[in-house]
């Protein structure tokens, strides 16, 4: 096929160990963890859906994160030809084309959602932010207007830069050094947050389970956010799997990023229940929580600003360093696939991403026709990527290497009894449980 014979094993750029775990845990916490995570889970009803999110990432994310390392490193190309490198038939190269598209189509949109937060940075560390009381109508205003188009822009030109300095040099280096950072300043934000007076019941509302709330519905939720939350199903550990080192261990990569998620995840929730309790707001406001609720929290606390600006830069952060993921896979394509240089790849299908990302910001206001069916064209494209391309990119994972992959045993390097676990679970409960989810999220089946 066309580029077979580009990013060859050997001239193929590599992560170190650390450097690799630190880069996936990168593309995994982000916006979902923590402006997604809180408001859904504060939608369905706290703690009891905090441990079913648990059970779906350990029991389906967990081996499926594990499946896409191991076609990506057998692979060793883009995300578009690692099923076929691997040693699946012609016809997996669809899916493949499939898991570059969406990172790309994802990143369109990651991108202003990721500008939103630079702005929200910047105006609370000025004390903007907190001049007004009105805060739904400051953040629709904002979004309505045209400066986001500007912040998007910055965020695409600052993941460009990462992306263009290459696997090792950018990437890597990046993750390496906000990965740690964004813990330790997360911890004081938590610590912030945990001792406001009344915070004792956010803590509960997150970490005392009630199951009488859970429903089917929350179930499908936490697995469809398991997989967002690990960049699953979207060629991202394809593409970073490929730049890892034969020695490495890919179970143990699967079980740090894991962990590593969630424990970003659990911080979040620590830091957003108990501020949004001891302030009197409701955990359940959807998408706008973050931007509405927890100003109006910040502006009510001692250095409100400080913390506020703080919150809002470790968000950025998080967002970054997905986005550099999301920007990688459509890279390491175009350098495969066209024999363009890294340099090249990245300005061209920034700029691209960035003409893309323009109707979807304007679609929030400025242009309401560019609506469709009651929806905007921001959401839509949220809607196609995460609802429908996403579960279906991890559902095809699942059937590739649970029922047509002679070569996994060797490539996932589990010992036998783990690997008897994880083939079990990739053939009989991943699959079914994920094509739930997607006839659930495309809203096919409706509870
Ligand atoms: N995992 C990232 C997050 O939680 C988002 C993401 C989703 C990144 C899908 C890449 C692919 O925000």
């Amino acid at each position: 096929f066309k580029g077979e014979k580009n990013l060859l094993s050997e001239k193929k750029e590599r992560f170190s160990s650390a450097g690799f775990i630190f880069a996936a845990i990168g593309s995994s916490v982000g916006l979902g963890n923590m402006w997604k995570f809180p408001y859904i889970t504060g939608e369905n009803g706290g703690a009891a859906f905090f441990l079913l999110f648990i059970v779906c990432l350990v029991l389906i994310g967990l081996p499926v994160l594990l499946a896409e390392l191991a076609i990506g490193r057998s692979g060793r190309g883009s995300a578009a030809t690692a099923f076929v490198r691997a040693g699946g038939g012609k016809s997996w190269m669809a899916v493949g084309f499939l898991q570059v598209l969406a990172p790309f189509l994802i990143l369109s949109f990651y991108i202003i959602v990721a500008g939103w937060t630079l702005n929200y940075a910047m105006i609370a560390f000025n004390g903007q932010l907190f001049s007004s009381s009105n805060y739904a109508g400051e953040f629709n205003s904002f979004i309505s207007g045209p400066m986001p188009i500007v912040w998007q822009g910055i965020a695409i030109l600052i993941t460009a830069c990462v992306v263009i300095l290459g696997v090792s040099g950018g990437i890597e280096k990046f993750n390496k050094v906000l990965i740690p950072g964004l813990v330790v300043l997360l911890f004081v934000l938590m610590i912030r947050a945990v001792t406001l007076p009344g915070a004792n019941e956010g803590v509960a509302f997150f970490l005392k389970p009630d199951f009488s709330v859970l429903t089917a519905e929350s179930a499908l939720v936490a697995l469809g956010h398991a997989f967002f939350s690990l960049s699953l199903g979207m060629g991202i550990l394809l593409t970073y799997g490929s730049y890892v080192d034969k020695k490495q261990s890919l179970g143990t990569a699967a079980l740090a990023v894991g962990a590593g998620d969630l424990l970003y995840a659990f911080i979040a929730g620590l830091i957003i229940f108990p501020t949004t309790f001891s302030f009197g707001i409701a955990p359940d406001q959807g998408p706008s929580l973050i931007f509405i609720a927890l100003p109006a929290a910040f502006s009510a606390m001692p250095f409100g600003a400080f913390f506020g600006g703080l919150f809002f830069v470790l968000l950025a952060i998080a967002a970054l360093t997905s986005a550099v993921s999301l920007l990688e896979v459509p890279v390491s394509f175009a350098m495969e696939r066209w024999n363009w240089s890294r340099k090249r790849s990245v300005w061209i299908l920034s700029l691209v991403c960035f003409i893309l990302s323009v109707p979807s910001a304007m679609s929030l206001g400025m242009f309401p026709e560019l609506s469709f069916g009651g929806k905007a064209l921001f959401d839509w494209v949220d809607f196609v990527t995460s609802n429908i391309m996403l579960p279906l990119g991890g559902l095809l994972v699942t059937i590739f290497a649970g029922y047509f992959w002679k070569g996994a045993a060797e490539a996932a390097g589990l010992k036998a009894g783990w690997f008897r676990v994880w083939l079990f679970m990739l053939r009989y409960v991943a699959p079914i449980l994920v094509f739930l989810v997607l006839l659930h999220t495309s809203g096919i089946i409706n509870f």
